[in-house]
């Protein structure tokens, strides 16, 4: 029995900051955002967007197609979370009428959180074959204002079906997995953004992705010319284009095309959104799937970094006709869908979404019909609502 990624959901806020523009308002070369940093457009969440609505929205995309008495296991990944105790899943589960029965938690190892999630959700689904699990990765990456990281930042989910005998991609047996307690990115509890040692993370990363797919290559006997798209997580798209650059330096001819190629099609939505955090590395996966021609069985590998910092290198087998389970046009839409904002009225939006609305303050939401959004708190409690 094969077990692997069944369904993709995806949501992304509806405003966006265009690079150009904050780098003629950073006195920035528009080239270092747009060539340097790889980045074309981020997303930007208001207030009434955070971790758990915009995981409702994501999931939204195929509830359709669950059976959802059998969804035995719900898991959120996010370093974005909405409170200090109770998990963003419940509020979730809540909205999906999820059964009472489903063993539900958040997981928090910055981007990381998603990986972890599968990794647990492949192996229940193996345990319960009749089963199938949610993971959802949602996040919105802050650094604050007129900061080194602010070209990074950006807003988003990826929502994932795992079930046996899957319709998009089976996951294969192996991974390798690296740890090593280090600071080059992190968010205390008294901050709202994100600290980063930038060049530091920059190295660090590209040290863990050597570590995990050199073990993974030892460990498995697989090569690079194995593999038909290798992914990465994307905090910005030169860093992922940097990792590959390494794995196909020696690699002959059509090894380095086919693996460039794909590259850049696992990268289109990245670039127009940002960094999703935990829903990154899946945010490459449905870029590449929605972008590039997959033949029936190719071999995909992808690298998952959380700072702090934890690495895994795994892979998966894309399964016959898997076109026809995505949801490309709906995905398309709602990048295309976003509203430009100027940079005053980004960094308006950007502060305000910064500070704790005050309790018994209803805030209205400007998303179409249909989606889920935070709605302010009521006695201190989060209340979501469906628009
Ligand atoms: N035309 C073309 N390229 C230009 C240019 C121009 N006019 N001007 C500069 N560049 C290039 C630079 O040469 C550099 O390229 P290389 O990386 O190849 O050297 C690139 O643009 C970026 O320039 P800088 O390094 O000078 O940029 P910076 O210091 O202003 O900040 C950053 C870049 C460190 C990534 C910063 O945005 C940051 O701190 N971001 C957040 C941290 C981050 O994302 N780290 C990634 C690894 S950690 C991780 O992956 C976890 C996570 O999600 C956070």
């Amino acid at each position: 029995m094969q077990v692997g990624i069944d369904q993709i959901g995806f949501y992304t806020p509806n405003k966006y900051v265009d690079m150009v523009d904050l780098a003629h308002a950073r006195n920035e070369d528009p080239n270092k955002f747009l060539i340097g940093i790889g980045q074309r457009k981020m997303s930007v969440a208001d207030q009434t967007q955070d971790a758990v609505s915009m995981g409702i929205n994501a999931t939204l995309r195929y509830l359709d197609q669950v059976e959802l008495a059998k969804v035995g296991l719900l898991i959120v990944g996010t370093e974005s979370g909405v409170d200090q105790s109770k998990s963003a899943s419940l509020f979730i589960k809540s909205a999906l009428n999820l059964p009472v029965n489903v063993r539900t938690f958040e997981v928090k190892e910055a981007c990381f959180g998603m990986t972890a999630g599968i990794m647990i959700a492949r192996d229940y689904v193996r345990l319960h074959p009749n089963h199938s699990a949610i993971v959802i990765g949602a996040d919105i990456a802050r650094y604050g204002v007129n900061t080194g990281g602010e070209v990074t930042q950006g807003a988003g989910s990826i929502s994932i079906l795992i079930k046996a005998d899957p319709q998009i991609m089976t996951l294969n047996d192996g991974h390798s997995a690296y740890s090593a307690d280090i600071n080059d990115f992190w968010r205390p509890n008294d901050s709202p953004v994100a600290l980063v040692d930038g060049k530091y993370s920059k190295n660090v990363y590209l040290d863990f992705f050597k570590h995990t797919y050199t073990a993974y290559q030892t460990q498995t006997g697989s090569k690079t010319s194995d593999f038909t798209a290798l992914l990465y997580h994307l905090p910005f798209v030169k860093m992922g284009f940097k990792a590959n650059q390494l794995a196909i330096e020696k690699e002959d001819e059509e090894t380095k095309k086919r693996l460039a190629d794909n590259f850049t099609a696992s990268a289109c939505y990245s670039k127009e959104i940002g960094n999703i955090y935990t829903a990154s590395l899946y945010l490459s996966l449905l870029s590449l799937l929605e972008n590039a021609q997959l033949p029936e069985n190719a071999k995909i590998g992808l690298f998952s970094y959380g700072s702090g910092a934890m690495g895994e290198f795994y892979s998966g087998q894309i399964v016959n006709n898997y076109e026809q389970a995505l949801h490309k046009t709906a995905d398309q839409t709602m990048i295309a869908r976003r509203q430009k904002l100027s940079i005053p009225e980004y960094e308006q939006i950007f502060n305000r979404a910064l500070q704790v609305p005050e309790d018994g303050l209803e805030l209205a939401s400007d998303e179409q019909s249909g989606m889920w959004y935070f709605a302010g708190t009521e006695n201190h409690v989060r209340q979501y609502r469906q628009k």
